[in-house]
């Protein structure tokens, strides 16, 4: 359940403003929940900011996540801070409606809510020999 994952709250004057909930597996570092409460005031940047470091010093070559297609400021938000859309499911939510008739059929904003979006934030290769020691030869 999501409540049980590893994460990171945002404050401001003791009060919460943001939450950031994630997973780290095999695909990466996955930001599974990002939610903010004080929206255009650089939270979400401040969270990921956090969530970049934690994957980096994990060794994680990539964040990514899935949102849905009705979520048009999270997709602008993603890419305006560099982040790449790099898988479309279409139909995957229609498809887990099937099963959980409680998914909403339309978002906040009226939009039919149908495709997953996948997006990645690459961390780019680890550098040459990466935690691989050189083989001294020829000595003596
Ligand atoms: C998407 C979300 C996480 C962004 O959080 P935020 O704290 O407002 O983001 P920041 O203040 O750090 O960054 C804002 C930037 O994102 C982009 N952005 C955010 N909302 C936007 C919108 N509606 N239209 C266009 N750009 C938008 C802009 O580049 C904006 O910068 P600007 O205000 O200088 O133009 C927030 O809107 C949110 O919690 N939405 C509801 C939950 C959600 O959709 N979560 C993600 C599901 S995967």
């Amino acid at each position: 359940m999501a409540t049980d994952l590893p994460g990171f709250l945002a404050e401001e004057d003791g009060a919460l403003v943001g939450l950031l909930l994630y997973h780290m597996g095999a695909r990466g570092f996955e930001v599974v929940v990002l939610l903010s409460l004080q929206e255009r005031a650089g939270v979400a940047t401040h969270l990921l900011a956090q969530a970049e470091q934690v994957a980096r010093g994990a060794g994680c070559r990539r964040l990514w996540l899935v949102t849905t297609n009705d979520h048009l400021s999270a997709i602008a938000f993603y890419q305006a801070r560099g982040w790449r859309q790099v898988a479309i499911r279409r139909g995957a939510v229609a498809e887990a409606r099937r099963l959980k008739p409680e998914i909403p059929e339309f978002g906040k904003n009226g939009l039919s809510k149908e495709d997953e979006i996948e997006f990645e934030l690459a961390l780019g290769d680890p550098p040459p020999n990466h935690g691989i020691q050189p083989t001294a030869f020829g000595h003596g």
